[in-house]
This record gives C-alpha cells, structure tokens and sequence, in this order.
C-alpha cells in the first residue's frame, strides 16, 4: 500500500499557502490529513481542498502533533518559533523563508540542481529565495558544461513576492490612478503601480540589499561553488505574480549561444521561450501560471568573448516558492526520507 501524509500548510491565506494547496491536490501528492495554520488574524476561515473544507487554526504549541510534513511560507519569524517545535515533534519541515537557508545542517534545495542535498537533513530543508531560483534552474545546465566564473544580474520582481496583500495593492492602486486619484502606500514602502523601485529589503553595509546578497550566498551554496562571483540589483516592478531577469555570464572559456541554447532546450525546468523573427521573447505575464522558468534572448556578451546574456521570466509563487517546496516533498517521498527525521 502506498504511503500518504499528514501535512501543515503555515501560512495557507497566504499567496505561497494558496498555491501550494493547489498544487498538493494538481499533483497529486499523498495527502492523509491537512492542517491549515495561519495568525489569530485567520482563525476559523474555511479554505477548501479537494471537495473539503478545512478550518484555518492559529498556530500553536499544539499544531504539530501528528504531523508529518510541514510547508511553511509565513515568513522568517513565524519560522524562527515554529519550525524547532515542528521537528522536535516528529515533522519534516520545507520552510520557505530565509530563517534557516544559509544554515550549514539546512540543505538548500532545488529539485533540478541539488536533489542529493536532501540526504543528510535533520528535520528542517530550506526553500532558496525566488529569485535564485529561478536563476539557478536556468544557468545550472550551463555551468555544469562550462563553470561560471561571474554572474551580474538585474530583477524585475513581481508583487507577488511581497505576500498577497501586496497583489492586492497594486491592483487598487492601479485602479486609484486611472481614476485620477492619489495611489496608498500601506504594504509596500512606495506605490508601486506605473512606478518601480529598488528592491525594500534592509540594506547591508556594502551598499547591497539583502535580496541581491542572497542570490550571491544562496547560489554559491546551491552550487556548492564558493568560488563564484555574483553581483545582483534588484528591483520590484508593478507586475503580478512573475518575476523577470536579465542575467550577464563569464565563462571560463567561450560559450557558444547555440551550445547554450540547445542544452536549455532539454534541461529540466526550463523552456526555450526564443522567436528572433518576430522579436518573441519571455514575458512574465506568459510565465504566470507555469511551472517552466522560460528562458531567451540568449545571446553573445559583445563585451567579453567569454560571456552570454540570457533573460528570464518565472512564476514567483510557483517555481519561486510553492512548486519548488512541493518537488522537494515530493523527492522526500520517493527518497523514502520523510520519515527518517530526528524522532
Ligand atoms: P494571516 O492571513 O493570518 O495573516 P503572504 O506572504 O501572502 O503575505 O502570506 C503570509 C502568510 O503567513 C499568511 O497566511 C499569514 O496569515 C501567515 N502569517 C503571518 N504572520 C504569522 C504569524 N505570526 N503566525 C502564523 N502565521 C502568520
């Protein structure tokens, strides 16, 4: 008979939460039992899954008993406190904040780059930010063939990666402005709508966001390559839910853009999104909704004979974030790994 599981969505009002709901149930994974757990904010709303409906608990000490697999998306704090409770009471964590990702116990997962990083887990396993990503699956393939000696990336971040009352916002505020009315700013710093800005995580001393040096530390970590030079601006833009990214590679030795492009062609996670004809290239608004980081404008750096340029667009809250925690369950499950968590 084949296995299924009790799992805890923490943060399930959330954008990430709604998604990974959607995809347990499109993807069929083995559900026994679900706990939907948010803030006392949305105790007692019912969410549906699969023909039931759910009641969304506070979290508490008692959340976890009899739990399985936790999918946590309620931010770096509400990791902080419950994920340490979750293990110690028998659970798996896929936590999707940035509590525990540079953690050197926590492995760093994505599916299609490190899925042997899963083998020594103790409990807890870290989701890597969206934007890296949504890099990593697209330049892995390449540095394998060739290791990237630099990476300098620019982002156009979606609102989604700001929670879903982020989305909400630049909806209304959109809709302000048409109407000849002041945009309000309450969940992001600024408006958003018909505008952009750097990217309002705090500042580290070098002048870098902390969004940008977690592309650095997390993809060096994910690649398992200290070596790499990354340097990253990023900014959020007044699009959705699918975040865009113009990526500038050094190679070790001359990468040709068609090596490159027929390697992406078959590399897992990634589609070719290319039609030089008509100017076709990848378009957040056709990454909304797909599980593929789509992939194009491959092209020789005219700067650096070592060098190509290659821009993406991927769907925040899915591969960004829920997909990507999803497959890392779904390889827990195949590894026969889910239960062999510290007990
Ligand atoms: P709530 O809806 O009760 O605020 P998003 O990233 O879309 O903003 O979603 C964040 C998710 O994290 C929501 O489900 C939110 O629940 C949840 N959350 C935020 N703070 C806490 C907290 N302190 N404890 C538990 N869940 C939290």
């Amino acid at each position: 008979m084949s296995k299924s599981y009790r799992v805890a969505i923490l943060g399930a009002t959330g954008a990430v939460g709604t998604e990974l709901l959607e995809l347990l149930d499109s993807r069929n994974f083995p559900v026994a039992d679900l706990k939907l757990l948010a803030s006392v904010r949305s105790a007692g709303e019912k969410i549906k899954f699969q023909n039931a409906e759910f009641l969304v608990e506070s979290v508490s000490d008692r959340s976890f008993d009899n739990v399985d697999l936790v999918l946590a998306s309620a931010g770096g704090s509400t990791s902080k406190t419950w994920a340490g409770v979750a293990v110690s009471q028998g659970a798996v964590v896929i936590d999707n904040s940035s509590a525990f990702r540079m953690h050197p116990t926590v492995p760093l997962v994505i599916p299609e780059v490190n899925p042997q990083a899963l083998a020594n887990h103790q409990g807890i396993i870290a989701n890597p930010n969206c934007t890296t990503i949504l890099m990593a699956v697209a330049v892995w393939p390449l540095h394998r063939i060739i290791p990237v000696k630099r990476i300098v990336a620019a982002t156009y971040q979606s609102a989604s990666g700001a929670g879903a009352r982020a989305m909400e916002e630049v909806k209304v505020q959109s809709s302000a402005i048409l109407k000849g009315e002041l945009p309000i700013a309450e969940v992001l710093p600024y408006p958003l709508a018909f505008n952009l800005f750097p990217h309002n995580s705090p500042l580290t001393e070098a002048g870098y966001c902390e969004e940008e040096m977690k592309m650095v530390h997390e993809t060096r970590k994910i690649f398992g390559d200290p070596q790499i030079r990354i340097t990253a601006t990023c900014v959020r833009v007044p699009v959705l839910r699918a975040h865009s990214e113009a990526i500038n590679l050094e190679f070790e030795t001359h990468f040709s853009p068609e090596v490159a492009r027929a390697i992406l062609s078959k590399s897992p996670g990634v589609k070719l999104v290319e039609d030089w004809k008509t100017n076709y290239f990848p378009m957040p608004i056709e990454a909304s909704g797909k599980d593929e980081v789509l992939v194009g404008r491959i092209r020789q750096d005219i700067s650096h004979p070592c060098g190509l340029e290659l821009w993406l667009c991927g769907d925040q809250i899915r591969k960004g974030a829920a997909l990507n925690a999803v497959q890392i369950a779904e390889l827990l499950v195949e590894k026969n790994l889910l239960n062999t968590a510290i007990r």
